[in-house]
């Protein structure tokens, strides 16, 4: 007799692979991880009457979230807008215009905000374009955090009681999202974002980044500073570095995100044997292969790559000092403003 083979949806393919990485360390491996709050903002879009049967989607990203956008509006039949910027890189843009998105690739920063904000400056005179077509925000829309309480949830399937979760912070909403479901249960949870230099996020000057993913040059409203215990900053070589360790010492073929998040989880789970710690790896590496997988486009690009890798971050007295190496700040559940006072650009 054969056994029936259950048809899978895209929907299938939200939740993350748990793959155990040594002692109690568990990375949570996802095929694109932002799927899952792009069909979330979506359906409650289309619930709230926001977003109408072939209607217009208009959406500032640079990354997988245009992608996840992009794929979602081929399965349910909407157009697309994506504004981008430099990180989109050539295999990305051709992939969207072949799932049918129109793109306008910004070309200059804005002289404070960076790219995102000039990106978004654009993103407003196409919605003023264009009458009744959908933004669905991921810097700030509620419904990004909201949707991983599926997450939170498979993890504690997976792998029990979580004494600490690692991973990379852009919009905020992976990371803050699931440390709230996940103290709801286990209020001691270490909650530790990864972040890279140059990133305004938690305080460092703004300036050109070697990463995409991670990090920007204005604050989302949805990175929730007080859900954090400790801050990491990672230098691009030891992103890319670490992407390959992954791949080289499990197998796992990972975005550059999931490198940053992998090396401060297993330095943390090292420091701590015991301790149950998952890292959050947002994407594959296929993406990449042109760019972190490549050694000429890794030397020519990444400053440092040849050099040595550190073993153990730096702690640093403030966020704001001048980064070269791996760095750790003890954040202990602070807003912004406590930490910082001045405070950078806000959206
Ligand atoms: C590859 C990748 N990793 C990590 C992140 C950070 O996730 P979040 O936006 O939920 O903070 C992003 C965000 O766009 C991403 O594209």
């Amino acid at each position: 007799m054969f056994e029936r083979v259950r048809p899978r949806n895209l929907e299938d393919f939200e939740e993350p692979r748990m793959v155990p990485l040594g002692g109690h360390l568990f990375g949570a491996c996802f095929f694109l991880m932002k799927l899952l709050p792009a069909r979330f903002m979506l359906k409650r879009a289309v619930e709230r009457g926001q977003l109408a049967p072939g209607g217009t989607i208009c959406e500032s990203s640079s990354g997988t979230f245009a992608l996840a956008l992009a794929m979602l509006s081929v399965l349910n039949g909407y157009r697309l807008l994506i504004v981008g910027d430099w990180a989109l890189d050539r295999n990305l843009r051709r992939r969207l215009l072949q799932l049918g998105a129109e793109l306008d690739i910004v070309e200059e920063p804005h002289p404070i905000g960076g790219f995102q904000l000039a990106r978004l400056e654009r993103l407003q005179e196409h919605l003023r374009r264009r009458p009744g077509s959908y933004w669905p925000a991921q810097y700030y829309n509620e419904d990004n955090p909201i949707s991983y309480s599926k997450v939170a949830a498979c993890f504690i399937d997976a792998v029990g009681p979580i004494d600490c979760l690692v991973g990379t912070v852009g919009s905020g909403g992976s990371m803050c999202g699931t440390a709230r479901y996940l103290r709801m249960l286990f209020p001691d949870l270490t909650v530790i974002g990864v972040d890279t230099h140059n990133s305004v996020l938690f305080g460092q000057p703004n300036a050109p980044r070697k990463v995409s993913g991670l990090g920007g040059g204005i604050v989302p409203a949805n990175v929730d500073h007080t859900q954090f215990d400790e801050i990491h900053w990672l230098p691009a070589s030891e992103i890319m570095a670490s992407a390959h360790d992954l791949h080289g010492r499990h197998g796992l073929f990972m975005g550059p995100t999931s490198g940053a998040a992998f090396r401060v989880a297993r330095w943390w789970s090292d420091s701590n044997p015991g301790k149950t710690v998952v890292a959050i790896f947002p994407d594959e590496g296929h993406r990449y292969a042109d760019t972190v997988y490549d050694e000429a486009w890794l030397e020519s690009s990444i400053p440092g790559w040849n050099g040595t890798r550190m073993e153990e971050p730096t702690a640093v007295s403030s966020p704001t000092v001048d980064m070269t190496s791996w760095a750790k700040y003890p954040w202990r559940r602070r807003n912004l403003s406590d930490v910082l006072g001045d405070l950078p650009p806000r959206i």
